[in-house]
């Protein structure tokens, strides 16, 4: 038998669920992930040429530095793709390594793994997110980076390095 204490806290339990449910439904914008752009993606990167398409074709991968000297980077060709990374692990900043044949970029630290041909997402491992990716401009044979999406690991802005 339910007392009358415990009717109540059920009523108004159920009525805050459904108030609730009533203001998520009314923002959808958060359910969609509709987050304000975030300015660190384009805003104020150089413009560098990271290498050549055929460099990168032959070699399958190009070790360079983006947005600074200190953000260690790599472009690799999957999936005949073009596509770039900060090399940083996104759990403890460790330099990963890459894993040509398998296209995964390895962190020797803790073992995360993250997918080159799938915009670096975190395949197994301790981190939380995918590895920031390098924007890219291609220009005949020219690759260019022009941005990143994501935060370096250890930098609050990533072009303070
Ligand atoms: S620093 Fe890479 S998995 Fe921990």
């Amino acid at each position: 038998m339910v007392n009358v204490e415990e009717k109540h806290t059920r009523r108004e339990f159920l009525k805050f669920s459904a108030l609730g449910l009533g203001t998520i439904a009314a923002t959808p914008a958060l359910i969609a992930g509709d987050a304000p752009p975030s300015m660190s993606v384009y805003g104020s990167y150089t413009k560098n040429r990271v290498g050549s398409l055929a460099q990168l074709k032959k070699a399958g991968e190009i070790d360079f530095s983006y947005p600074d000297g200190n953000a260690l980077c790599k472009a690799v060709y999957v999936n005949n793709e073009v596509k770039a990374y900060s090399i940083i692990c996104t759990h403890k900043g460790c330099p990963t390594i890459y894993n040509k044949e398998k296209a995964l970029f390895e962190c020797p630290c803790h073992f995360t793994k993250y997918d080159a041909k799938k915009d670096g997402q975190m395949v197994i491992g301790h981190a939380t997110g995918a590895l920031p990716r390098v924007l890219l401009e291609i220009s005949g044979d020219d690759i260019f980076a022009i941005g990143v999406d994501g935060l370096i690991f250890g930098r609050i802005n990533n072009n303070v390095g």
